[in-house]
């Protein structure tokens, strides 16, 4: 030992940018020319190998980083192996350690044993022993892993068979979808509250080359301002008064999956930059950590807000919104897709019936006329509701319309003046074609059987002037080509 070159103490020997998803074990020994040798054969085997010489840097480098595996001599010079091995389980409870014991040295390794040691090698040991403990220690952790993918995986492709779409907005939603689905690029989901966002939000994922990944769903509008930051992007030990281990962060965990951001206006503005630097440069920094760490994330965020509105009134990034509009999506208001309302009926009532194994077969004409005429504030999630409701009072195999007390007023609410309701129709209906023509101005103005000019005079009364860019670009090209008379 004594021959030994002087080496630092700590060697990190992989670079952390490289490999986000390389396992990484940690190595304590004070005999230098051992750890050498450990840590070329660690390497050789593909890990990321950090390696220090007392159990004072291990434990400091243990709080730095989520280690898979700690390999650790339980004698060292300072703070023996027993206690790193203690503090190294206090700071990452699910970590598998090693120890390395001295011939003879039964008792302590025993001791390790009880103290929560995964397992423990005999000096001198050969290698093809280290690498059989290694790969138990390491395959246990991935078969966890695996079965939480597992689960999320059948829940994911469960919930995909329970999308119901019928209406053409759907579907032209769906055909989006599709289109989006399998690039990386960040899609933003608008849509009024409980109109099936995240439902679109999972069908993207699982539509994804990421499908085989984790879906990783935060609500950003329920985690406190002060611990948005370390739940994002994780924390080192001691990062802050009660940061007593080192956490992974929400974007590490979403690794080769998706992650969904809901409720992305109600994210503080201190924060908006700091996520609006991990999508550009695809990496995070862990709080109180001295590196960044890359991390293959696909972005999805949802919000029931007007963010442009809440940009203008710089309550929200604008650099961090046209990052997050790449791909706008809009799941329309339950009032404006009806003939999805039967079968959304139906397939909430199979639902909530084999859930309370009642048997109950479907709805009354009257029932059904009832909840196709109401105007769902509330959209998908209140009819779910509603039904669930129904199905608990029901008393006959077929849901009747006094089931639904709730919705008895809302009949006449739904008559509008005839004006009014003309401008919605009219409004809707631009909008509708515009999107479907995707900003082809001369197609749309054919369609609906007016002039160009006419048609841009209907557009600018409704403000419907086409706002993604996109769509912009093409009707300038035509206003360029100009084959009818325009109006701008
Ligand atoms: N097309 C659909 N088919 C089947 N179920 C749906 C559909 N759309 C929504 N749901 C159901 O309606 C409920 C609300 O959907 P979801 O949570 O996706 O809405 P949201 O827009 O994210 O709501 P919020 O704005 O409140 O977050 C969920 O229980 C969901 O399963
Ligand atoms: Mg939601």
């Amino acid at each position: 030992m004594t021959t030994t070159p002087a080496t630092p103490a700590r060697e990190r020997a992989t670079d952390l940018k490289d490999s986000p998803s390389q396992e990484r074990i940690l190595v304590v020994d004070d005999d230098q020319n051992l750890l050498h040798l450990l840590k070329m054969r660690l390497l050789a085997m593909g890990f990321g190998v950090t390696t220090c010489t007392t159990g004072e840097d291990g434990i400091a480098e243990a709080q730095k980083e989520v280690f898979d595996l700690a390999i650790t001599d339980l004698r060292l010079p300072g703070q023996d192996g027993l206690a790193v091995l203690e503090e190294l389980l206090l700071i990452n409870p699910a970590l598998p350690v090693l120890v390395l014991t001295a011939h003879g040295s039964i008792p302590n390794a025993v001791e390790a044993m009880r103290k929560g040691a995964y397992g423990y090698l005999t000096k001198p040991f050969d290698v093809t022993e280290l690498k059989v403990y290694i790969d138990k220690a390491l395959t246990q952790q991935r078969m966890s892993r695996e079965i939480q993918r597992l689960k999320s995986l059948v829940k994911e492709l469960y919930g995909l068979e329970n999308v119901v779409a019928r209406s053409a907005k759907m579907q032209i939603l769906l055909q989006q979808v599709a289109q989006v689905a399998d690039t990386d690029t960040t899609v933003c989901i608008t849509g009024e509250t409980g109109t099936g966002k995240e439902v679109i939000a999972r069908v993207v994922h699982c539509n994804s080359k990421r499908a085989r990944g984790a879906f990783i769903a935060v609500n950003c509008g329920a985690i406190p301002d002060n611990l948005f930051e370390s739940e994002l992007f994780g924390h080192v030990r001691g990062a802050f008064t009660g940061a007593f281990g080192a956490k992974r962060g929400l974007f590490q965990s979403a690794s080769g999956g998706t992650l969904f951001l809901d409720e992305i206006g109600e994210m503080p503005l201190p924060l908006q930059v700091k996520l609006l630097r991990a999508i550009q440069e695809r990496e995070v920094r862990e709080v109180g950590a001295e590196y960044s760490r890359k991390v293959d994330v696909r972005i999805i965020t949802a919000t029931n807000r007007d963010l442009s509105e809440a940009v203008k009134a710089g309550k929200f990034r604008e650099d961090l919104y046209y990052r997050i509009q790449v791909v706008p999506l809009h799941v329309p208001p339950l009032r404006e897709r009806r003939d999805d309302i039967p079968l959304l009926a139906q397939h909430f009532l199979e639902q909530s019936a084999t859930r309370m194994t009642k048997r109950i077969r479907g709805f009354q004409r009257d029932a059904i006329q009832k909840l196709t005429v109401y105007s769902w504030p509330g959209n998908v999630r209140e009819l779910e509701n509603v039904i669930e409701k129904a199905v608990v009072m029901a008393t006959q195999d077929l849901i009747t319309a006094d089931l639904m007390p709730a919705l008895a007023q809302a009949g006449e609410g739904q008559f509008k003046p005839l004006t009014e309701a003309k401008e919605e129709f009219e409004q809707n209906y631009l909008r509708e074609l515009v999107q479907l023509t995707g900003g082809n101005i001369s197609r749309a103005a054919q369609m609906a059987g007016r002039y160009r000019a006419d048609f841009y005079k209907l557009l600018k009364k409704y403000g419907l002037h086409p706002a993604d860019s996109r769509l912009r670009q093409e009707a300038e090209l035509e206003e360029e080509e100009g084959s009818e008379p325009t109006e701008e």
